[in-house]
């Protein structure tokens, strides 16, 4: 866990923050300035002070995903480069001499990956930081004779020897059911807790509403402890909202990449669909998570979009899913774990799932899951 991570959890103790699924957190920051985001604003039309060349055009949802990277990459958390950050006397505009300094940085990568990689996104932030303020230069030696570098690449290199991606893609449907029934499977709700990360923000009561095709909400609500809020994620086949408890920004539009996303996530509620959703599909090396042997397949969607799924060499199942979506200065990754399948109907549904993205991590167990129910059309609205 980085400092951010750790200011996060401290609040998430305190009652003071909950931050659901995805950048709802920033949105909460950003909102304590004079910030209202238009859906089709950029960032430089928002905030008052946004001007690097790659930054400024962006949406405000990507615009603060890359505040995420920026602090994920450096180790920071946003009140590093941001006087008094997390309290209500937050100057986001002011410019610090670490904000300075990040902004050359900004526009360096851009320089970088420009005249050297054709414009491809080759360095970011992190190649070089790797969540230190100050890069190091020199190998370290007990490095050299340690444990050899594991880190995985984002694009995934073609696997020798592996099937093609739809063989791998074919044997998950197969394995959760079948296509025919998945074709049959038209909604759901799930019901369960928020476990929280280790011990800290969970107890919440966690509803899934979703309708085939590509419509999704999620619910957090702490029946125990109503100051606490209710959160809410969802998308409605076009559009997406984050609505989390507190703050000045109680609603939060999802735009850009981020609604690519959410986007996704409601797709692959349904996964008979599952390759229609992205394309060029490829399959890389066999990889291992945990003590499982992996088969690793790759798909690309809309805007740089990417997702990589992870599924059980055995049994067939997806046991992980990391989408990456795009921003000027490195991707902006989102996980989730899934575990403790169970048959319901005929139809195999993952009962624990862990989501991990640059500001948080949080785990679900869910303990009943109903199929084909009706489900209100408000339920995917703008909560
Ligand atoms: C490494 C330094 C750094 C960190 C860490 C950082 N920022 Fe920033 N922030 C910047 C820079 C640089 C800009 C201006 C970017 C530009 O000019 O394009 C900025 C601008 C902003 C703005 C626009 C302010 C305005 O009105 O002009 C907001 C809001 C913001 N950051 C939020 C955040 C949040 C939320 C976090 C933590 C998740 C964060 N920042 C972490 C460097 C940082
Ligand atoms: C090519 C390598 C490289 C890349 C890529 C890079 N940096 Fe740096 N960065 C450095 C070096 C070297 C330093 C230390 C020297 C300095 O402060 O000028 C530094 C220092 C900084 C500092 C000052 C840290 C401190 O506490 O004094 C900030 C802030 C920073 N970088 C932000 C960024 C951001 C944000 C990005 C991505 C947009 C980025 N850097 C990408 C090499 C890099």
């Amino acid at each position: 866990m980085n400092r951010w991570s750790n200011q996060l959890m401290l609040a998430v103790a305190g009652g003071t923050v909950v931050c659901l699924i995805g950048l709802a957190c920033a949105g909460q920051a950003a909102a304590q300035g004079p910030v209202a985001a238009a859906r089709t604003q950029t960032a430089g039309e928002a905030f008052k002070n946004v001007t690097t060349s790659t930054l400024k055009g962006l949406t405000v949802s990507d615009f603060l995903g890359s505040m995420g990277v920026m602090s994920a990459a450096l180790g920071y958390d946003c009140a590093d480069c941001h006087i008094a950050a997390g309290t209500d006397k937050v100057n986001w505009e002011f410019d610090t001499p670490k904000k300075r300094t990040a902004r050359r940085m900004v526009e360096m990568v851009a320089v970088i990956n420009r005249t050297n990689f054709g414009g491809a996104q080759m360095v970011t932030c992190w190649t070089c930081h790797h969540g230190r303020f100050l890069p190091s230069t020199t190998i370290a030696l007990d490095t050299l004779y340690g444990t050899p570098n594991d880190e995985r690449n984002d694009i995934v290199v073609p696997g020798e020897g592996q099937p093609p991606a739809t063989q791998i893609l074919d044997k998950y449907i197969e394995a959760l059911g079948g296509a025919q029934r998945l074709a049959g499977l038209r909604s759901y709700i799930a019901t369960g807790t928020s476990l929280g990360y280790e011990g800290l923000g969970g107890g919440g009561s966690f509803q899934i509403f979703a309708k085939a095709p590509d419509q999704r909400t999620t619910l957090i609500a702490f029946k125990e402890h109503p100051e606490r809020g209710d959160s809410t994620r969802t998308y409605n086949g076009s559009s997406g909202w984050i609505k989390s408890p507190r703050g000045l920004f109680p609603i939060y539009e999802l735009t850009g990449s981020e609604l690519d996303g959410a986007r996704l996530d409601a797709q692959l509620s349904f996964p008979g669909q599952i390759k229609q959703v992205l394309g060029n599909w490829r399959a890389g090396a066999l990889d291992s998570i945990g003590d499982k042997e992996v088969q690793v397949v790759q798909g690309s969607g809309p805007r740089g979009l990417l997702a990589t799924l992870y599924f059980d060499k055995e049994s067939g199942l997806l046991v992980r899913l990391v989408r990456y979506s795009a921003s000027p200065i490195g991707r902006v990754p989102t996980q989730i774990d899934y575990s403790d399948y169970r048959d319901v109907g005929g139809i195999k549904f993952p009962f624990k799932y862990t989501f991990t993205w640059l500001d948080g991590k949080d785990s679900f167990q869910l303990t009943d899951v109903k199929v084909n129910v009706p489900i209100d059309a408000a339920t995917f609205g703008k909560p």
